[in-house]
């Protein structure tokens, strides 16, 4: 059914003709799969909201629900302004209305605390150093602070809710990011995992599962607005790790059928040919369907694209924009054809190595888990599957000269040589032949020349200091840092494991003195400097919690359990630092004796 907005936009559509855009307008989201598309996902509240910068994030006026039916709140709106422009109206009007009818951001989830959640987890106290297990046992605790639950009546009123209804309760990442992600979830598991806690995890698998059952994938996180598109798949990878940890074949055969549905998502709407040397592979790629603004992001997406050369095109922008964000990378100079501005993104033209290491390693677990519960005819089908799909990746992305893989670019029709750490994750998913104990060698060698070693709080993401993005330099991030790491701790030759400790090491220690420093977990860290800081750029302030922050810790401390020591005079861990306010620019703090970090890893290490 065409809502009024819909049809007003479609008349407009019919009379003006096509200015500069040739394509109808996808939304992110719309009338069948929500009731409330007109007013989270377009609409003429949605543009005046951010017309007048009612909120510096965009994402808070989208999460705030709703006091009455969605229909009613549009016809008061209707009722009141017309069909005026956002330009006519008056900022405290709207935000009267705003207040009028809508609650604030977030009050339909509720804290919790999860069942299995225990002070001391068994697993923590296997930790040598009493500084680091002391610290595991504090980032234990955050668990009841990022633990929500969705009141359950919620379910019979989803339209006045942009939230995804979702059965369990769950673990946020934190911050401005209060509804459950995907990619996060696989970190936050790896931490859950540590932490004993495998009721919570399985929740929260089940929770992800029930949205492939809904809607065919996984969307990027627990919002209508992201019903588009989906983030780097890890739910195979979430099961196979609570598999390793439960030996549960139950749980493994009750989601298989749900992993094969996803995997298809990728092959059906992810898929795309490309020639190389006279042949042709299949390979995957980032490409949502929607072509405007992102609504949680809509006041930055609409100026940005006002930046954009005349005759430019708009809706390509906003795809490429929003294809990003799927990555889990937005935004990174990777994706921009001048490596330097935003406005030259172009995302469906990179065919990104990571997602594809990662359906590689999504096919191996297929063959695992299938075997596991006895089915060796899909596990066998897997097997071929992925054997093949090794030789497209080797094909596609790995590059001789260099030693590692890159993105492939379509328009240049060539590899983009820059470093990004999304070099190592075919490394990290084994996608490669692991007999070949050189190749690990040769991916290290090669992060080595691009110096990316060099930096005492881990590896930063790229070296591309053009730009201000927030997936570039100087910011380490914790998945890549820990793909890195886990990358080589899993390769076949000990001389890089042992390099995987060293960055373990600092990654751990970098990540332990800012937590003691300013009191928080981050979402992403400065790297470089004498010391580490929270880190910075792109277009929203740096958030606190932090879900694969703390996740990626307690794993690294559980897998290194009798290896990593603080250093004396690191830093003072007299002070319990508060966990509950947020921090919202980097603290200043003294230099550290780093030094004596890098004399202690050298130790370690030739005390192994
Ligand atoms: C929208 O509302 C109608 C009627 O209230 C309901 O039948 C339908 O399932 C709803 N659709 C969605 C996607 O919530
Ligand atoms: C919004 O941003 C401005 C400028 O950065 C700042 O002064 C103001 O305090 C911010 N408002 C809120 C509510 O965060
Ligand atoms: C807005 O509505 C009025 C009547 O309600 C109409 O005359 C006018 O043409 C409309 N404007 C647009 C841009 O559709
Ligand atoms: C906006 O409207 C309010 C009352 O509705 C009025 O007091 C104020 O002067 C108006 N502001 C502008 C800039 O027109
Ligand atoms: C985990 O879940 C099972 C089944 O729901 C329940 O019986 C058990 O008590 C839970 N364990 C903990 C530690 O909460
Ligand atoms: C491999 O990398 C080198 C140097 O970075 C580059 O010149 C070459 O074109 C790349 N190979 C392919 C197939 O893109
Ligand atoms: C650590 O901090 C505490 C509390 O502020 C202080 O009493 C103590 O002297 C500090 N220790 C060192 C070694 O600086």
């Amino acid at each position: 059914m065409l809502n009024p907005w819909n049809f007003f936009v479609f008349v407009l559509f019919i009379i003006c003709g096509p200015l500069g855009s040739n394509q109808v307008e996808v939304h992110v989201c719309d009338t069948t799969n929500s009731n409330n598309s007109f007013i989270y996902c377009n609409g003429p509240i949605l543009d005046a909201v951010n017309y007048h910068s009612l909120y510096n994030d965009s994402k808070e006026f989208v999460d705030m629900p709703l006091k009455d039916d969605p229909q009613i709140v549009y016809n008061a709106w209707r009722a009141k302004y017309g069909n005026q422009s956002s330009a006519n109206l008056n900022k405290s009007d709207v935000q009267a209305f705003v207040n009028q009818y809508f609650s604030a951001a977030g009050t339909e989830l509720v804290v919790c605390t999860p069942d299995d959640w225990q002070e001391k987890p068994p697993k923590l106290a296997t930790i040598a150093d009493p500084k680091l297990r002391e610290w595991a046992y504090k980032l234990n605790g955050i668990w009841k602070q990022l633990c929500r639950k969705i009141d359950p009546a919620i379910e019979q009123h989803t339209s006045r809710y942009s939230l995804l209804y979702v059965p369990n309760s769950f673990i946020v990442p934190g911050g401005r990011f209060r509804e459950f992600y995907y990619w996060d979830a696989y970190w936050i598991i790896k931490g859950l995992i540590a932490s004993d806690m495998y009721n919570t995890t399985r929740s929260m698998i089940r929770n992800l599962a029930s949205m492939v059952d809904k809607y065919g994938f996984v969307p990027n996180g627990g919002r209508v607005y992201y019903l588009q598109r989906s983030q780097p798949p890890f739910l195979a990878a979430m099961v196979y790790e609570l598999y390793e940890a439960t030996n549960d074949k139950a749980f493994v055969a009750e989601l298989l059928p749900t992993l094969l549905k996803e995997l298809n998502f990728w092959n059906e709407k992810r898929m795309t040919d490309v020639q190389m040397n006279g042949k042709s592979f299949k390979v995957y790629q980032y490409k949502t369907a929607s072509n405007v603004p992102r609504p949680e992001s809509y006041r930055v997406d609409t100026q940005n694209s006002a930046k954009l050369a005349n005759g430019a095109d708009q809706q390509q922008f906003y795809q490429d924009l929003a294809s990003a964000a799927e990555s889990g990378w937005d935004f990174s100079t990777r994706w921009f054809s001048d490596y330097k501005t935003l406005t030259s993104i172009e995302t469906t033209k990179v065919l990104p190595v990571d997602l594809n290491g990662l359906l590689c390693w999504n096919m191996d677990i297929m063959e695992y888990l299938y075997e596991q519960i006895g089915d060796t005819k899909n596990s066998q089908i897997f097997r071929n599957k992925r054997a093949d799909f090794r030789d497209t990746v080797q094909n596609v992305f790995y590059n001789r000269t260099d030693g590692t893989w890159y993105d492939y670019n379509l328009r240049t029709q060539s590899h983009n040589p820059r470093f990004y750490t999304s070099t190592a994750v075919p490394l990290f998913t084994n996608c490669y032949n692991t007999l070949n104990t050189g190749k690990s060698q040769k991916v290290f060698d090669y992060m080595d020349k691009m110096g990316v070693f060099t930096y005492p709080g881990g590896i930063p993401t790229s070296m591309s200091q053009e730009s201000d993005q927030q997936w570039d330099f100087p910011n380490g991030w914790s998945p890549n840092n820990h793909m890195i790491i886990e990358g080589l701790r899993k390769s076949a030759n000990p001389e890089m494991q042992d390099k995987g400790f060293l960055i373990a090491s600092k990654w751990v220690m970098g990540n332990f003195r800012v937590f003691y420093e300013t009191g928080h977990m981050w979402e992403k860290y400065n790297v470089i400097g004498s010391y580490p800081q929270p880190g910075s750029g792109g277009e929203y302030d740096v958030q606190d919690g932090f879900g694969w922050s703390n996740g990626a810790i307690l794993d690294l401390l559980l897998t290194y359990n009798d290896r990593l020591f603080v250093p004396e005079n690191f830093v003072n861990t007299t002070v319990t630092p508060s966990v509950e306010s947020t921090t919202k620019s980097a603290p200043k703090y003294a230099k550290l004796p780093w030094v004596l970090v890098f004399a202690f890893m050298i130790r370690q290490l030739f005390n192994y």
